[in-house]
C-alpha cells in the first residue's frame, strides 16, 4: 500500500501534553483505519484534563465546536494529545486539542492527525452549571 510521505512537524511548545495512547486493532473501522468515534472519545478525555484542574469537581462536555480529521490514525501509531485553554467563561472552559501521531516504524517523526475545540461546563450536584472559582 502506498502512502504520501509527509514531513515530520515540530510538536507545540505552548501546549501541555495531556495524554498518550496507542490504538489497537479493536479500534478499527471497516477501512482498517482507526474509527473516528474512538479518536473523538480520546480527544474528549484529553481536552478535559486542563479544565479539571480549574473546575475541581463535576463537569460535562457541552460542545464540540470543531473537529478536523487531517490524517488517518492507524493501528500502532503512538498518539500524543496536546491541549491549551483558549477561553475561561463564567461556568465554561474552552480547550484546543491537537493530536500528533508517530507512525509504526517511524517513531520520533510526528504528523498532525487531528485538531479540535471543545467546551466543558462545571456542574453542581444537580447537573446545573456552576461558576468556576477564580
Ligand atoms: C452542560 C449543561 C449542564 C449546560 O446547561 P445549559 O443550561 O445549557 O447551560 P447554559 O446555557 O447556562 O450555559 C452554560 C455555559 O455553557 C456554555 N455553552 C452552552 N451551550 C454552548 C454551546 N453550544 N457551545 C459552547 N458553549 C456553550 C455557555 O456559554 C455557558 O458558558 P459561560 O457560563 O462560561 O458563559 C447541559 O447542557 C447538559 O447537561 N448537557 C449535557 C452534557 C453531557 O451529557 N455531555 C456529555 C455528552 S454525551
Amino acid at each position: 500500500m502506498s502512502e504520501t510521505i509527509r514531513p515530520s512537524v515540530d510538536l507545540p511548545t505552548d501546549q501541555d501534553l495531556v495524554l498518550k495512547v496507542i490504538p489497537m486493532p479493536a479500534d478499527c473501522n471497516a477501512n482498517g483505519d482507526i474509527f473516528g468515534g474512538w479518536v473523538m472519545a480520546q480527544v474528549d478525555l484529553a481536552g478535559s484534563v486542563l479544565p479539571a484542574r480549574q473546575v475541581r469537581g463535576r463537569m460535562a462536555t457541552v460542545a464540540v465546536n470543531e473537529f478536523i480529521f487531517k490524517q488517518p490514525v492507524r493501528v500502532g501509531d503512538i498518539l500524543s494529545f496536546f491541549a491549551k485553554i483558549v477561553k475561561v467563561g463564567r461556568t465554561s472552559i474552552t480547550v484546543k486539542v491537537e493530536v500528533f501521531a508517530e507512525r509504526f516504524r517511524s517513531q520520533g517523526d510526528y504528523i498532525k492527525v487531528t485538531e479540535a475545540s471543545l467546551t466543558y461546563v462545571a456542574i453542581d450536584e444537580n447537573g446545573k452549571p456552576r461558576p468556576i472559582a477564580a
